[in-house]
């Protein structure tokens, strides 16, 4: 086995991320089968593409190869491609059919009535976050700095994260997360994802 051979070996061993499984959320309020199978696949490509860029990037490493443009443009695609795959499993995993509702005595409910003003207000910001015009995500995030929550907007994957905050809420603003069922109107894609919000797991990422 050659050196390669070997840290080929551990690379796709230790490595490599796997995709999960989210054909439970078939069957979504408001969410059609077709198009959430078709985020399901979209979504699979940024795990191959983050394991394949991993692997690259590695290969070049050991090569000598890090001082040339191949290298430079594939470094900046990694955070593109990571963050696309990454996004997707908070969103995925921050949704269940039917949604569970958020208890309005948990930390969390308290923190966004602190910070917002009340649950509603909190609510209409994040929906006009999600309105924007242009492609992305829209976040609840949490500061661990200062323990205050924002709702943001991330461009594309890459462009808008907050840095030390952990996302609490994500939801997909990207064409493809609604206009298969909805067409043009974002606002009841909107709709239905906050009909399918897990709060129990958005509620378990928030530690005050
Ligand atoms: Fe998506």
């Amino acid at each position: 086995m050659t050196k390669r051979d070997f840290r080929d070996k551990n690379v796709k061993t230790h490595m490599s991320y796997q995709v999960k499984n989210y054909d439970h959320l078939l069957g979504a309020t408001g969410l059609s089968e077709q198009l959430l199978k078709n985020h399901f696949t979209l979504y699979q490509g940024y795990v191959t593409n983050t394991n394949k860029l991993s692997d690259t990037l590695a290969a070049m490493l050991e090569d000598g190869n890090t001082g040339t443009p191949e290298y430079a443009e594939l470094k900046r695609r990694f955070g593109w491609e990571w963050n696309g795959m990454r996004l997707h499993e908070y969103y995925f995993d921050n949704m269940v059919k039917g949604g569970k509702s958020l208890n309005a005595d948990s930390p969390l409910s308290k923190k966004l009535v602190e910070e917002f003003g009340s649950l509603e207000n909190w609510e209409k910001d994040f929906r006009a976050t999600g309105a924007l015009r242009g492609i992305g995500w829209t976040a609840l995030y949490l500061d661990t700095t200062s323990k205050r929550v924002f709702n943001t907007w991330i461009n594309e994957h890459d462009a808008g994260h907050l840095s030390g905050c952990t996302p609490l809420l994500i939801m997909d603003v990207f064409e493809h997360a609604f206009m298969i069922d909805y067409g043009l109107k974002r606002a009841g894609y909107i709709d239905a994802f906050f009909k399918n919000i897990d709060w129990t797991v958005v509620s378990s990422r928030f530690t005050d």
